[in-house]
């Protein structure tokens, strides 16, 4: 039986470009075919990939897959070079990191950001205005600085080191080679060092600076590794992602200009918006990688022990079994149980604060234009490459800026 599944991976390499480009139309040729298949990509090799939604969100909440590389034989090198984090753990180190972690990052800390947020993403749009041919690359101009200002400034990263911060996550996500990733995640990780020295000796209201000093009631702290792990988590996924909501959000509305033309007509619809711009092509294409920590049966497919597998949450989340006519951008359709925040204990522990970003960001871009358009031909976008992050590198538009 395995040896007969073996020989039915399929190379996702032979679709290239077009597969970075557009997946939608593979993933739903595998869904019909099955929820779980074994394939082969370029720049992880083979792996199982769980594409059907009911299968991803049993997968993402299966305690068989597990997250330590470790416990799978598996090496990463973000845990050799920075430590561990949540994304790296499963219970109970999970259990112990998240559970110190909500303690400071909490609903009333993003709460409080609202207006900061709302004043950084105001500065950005008057400057991208007043651009006096009426173009700009929205994610260089807008949908990139906005995230990664909020997460630095929630941190407490200084100004100046975010220049080099774009590079080093930017190898994270999307290495453009395994030698470029390895000295990226080093200096990020001797940065990281020094950070964490600074605020130990002069602590300010910052989350890290809170993380640092929180004790749980039993006494528990973070350890210098931990908190590595974690200022490296929440930098990283604290923006790489929250850009291409942003970015892919837009580029949804500028393809159906009825649906835009709704949303400036009624932006009470904007929450259902935001959602629907989640669900239909959220920032992140697959979850990050699980291990099986013995045999899975995955609707009839059996995964050996030691595997990797990838949950699709984008092909979940156009899964025609949850969702109606899923490939139709449609923002005011019943998007529960979209899994572009994931599923289960891993489930994103900055969705609140991605949501806030990404429904400021929309409602303040269509208040300040009166018209909003691509500025290049779509086919020309260039797309972000490897399973995990979906977007493009640029987003050229034009607009007239509202009276
Ligand atoms: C639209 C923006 C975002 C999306 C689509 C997103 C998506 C996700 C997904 C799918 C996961 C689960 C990954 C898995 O199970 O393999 C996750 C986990 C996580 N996200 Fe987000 N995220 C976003 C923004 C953020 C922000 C702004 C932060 C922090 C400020 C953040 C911090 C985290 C952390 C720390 C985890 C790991 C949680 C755990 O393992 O317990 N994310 N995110």
């Amino acid at each position: 039986m395995e040896a007969e599944r073996e020989s039915e991976t399929v190379d996702l390499t032979v679709y290239g470009e077009e597969f970075t480009a557009d997946p939608y139309p593979v993933y739903a040729k595998l869904r019909a075919q099955g929820p779980v298949h074994r394939v082969h990509t370029a720049d992880i090799g083979d792996v199982w990939l769980v594409v059907g939604h009911d299968e991803a969100r049993a997968a993402l909440a299966d305690p068989r897959l597990v997250k330590n590389p470790r416990s799978a034989g598996w090496t990463s090198l973000e845990e050799q070079l920075i430590g561990p984090h949540l994304l790296s753990s499963d219970p109970p180190h999970h259990t112990r990191l998240r559970k110190l972690v909500t303690r400071e990052f909490t609903m009333r800390r993003v709460e409080a950001l609202a207006p900061r947020v709302q004043q950084i993403t105001d500065e950005l749009a008057d400057a991208m205005m007043a651009a006096p041919d009426g173009r700009a690359d929205l994610i260089e101009a807008f949908a990139y600085p906005l995230p990664i200002t909020v997460i630095c400034e929630l941190l407490g990263v200084p100004d100046l080191d975010r220049a080099a911060f774009r590079h080093w996550s930017n190898e994270v996500v999307a290495p453009s080679s395994p030698e470029v990733e390895r000295t990226a995640i080093g200096e990020l990780a001797a940065y990281l060092d020094d950070l964490i020295e600074d605020k130990r000796c002069s602590p300010g209201d910052d989350l890290m600076s809170a993380l640092i000093r929180t004790t749980a009631e039993d006494g528990d702290r973070l350890s210098q590794p931990e908190l590595k792990g974690m200022a490296f988590l929440l930098l990283i996924a604290g923006h790489e992602t929250t850009v291409n909501l942003v970015s892919n959000g837009v580029r949804a509305l500028l393809a159906h200009t009825d649906q835009l033309a709704d949303l400036r007509a009624d932006p009470s619809l904007l929450d259902g918006a935001v959602e629907e711009m989640l669900r239909y092509d959220g920032p992140v294409e697959t979850s990050t990688y699980r291990f099986t920590s013995a045999p899975v049966d995955i609707a009839g497919t059996v995964i050996p022990a030691q595997e990797g597998v990838l949950v699709a949450t984008a092909a979940a989340d156009r899964d025609p079994r949850h969702f109606d006519d899923p490939d139709r951008f449609d923002i005011r359709r019943d998007t529960r149980g979209h899994l572009a925040f994931g599923h289960g204990l891993h489930y994103c522990l900055g969705a609140p604060l991605a949501r806030l970003e990404g429904r400021i960001a929309i409602r303040t871009l269509l208040e300040r234009t009166a018209t909003l358009e691509l500025d290049t031909d779509p086919a020309r976008l260039s797309w972000l490459p490897g399973l995990l992050m979906r977007g493009t590198r640029s987003l050229p538009v034009r607009f007239t800026p509202a009276a």
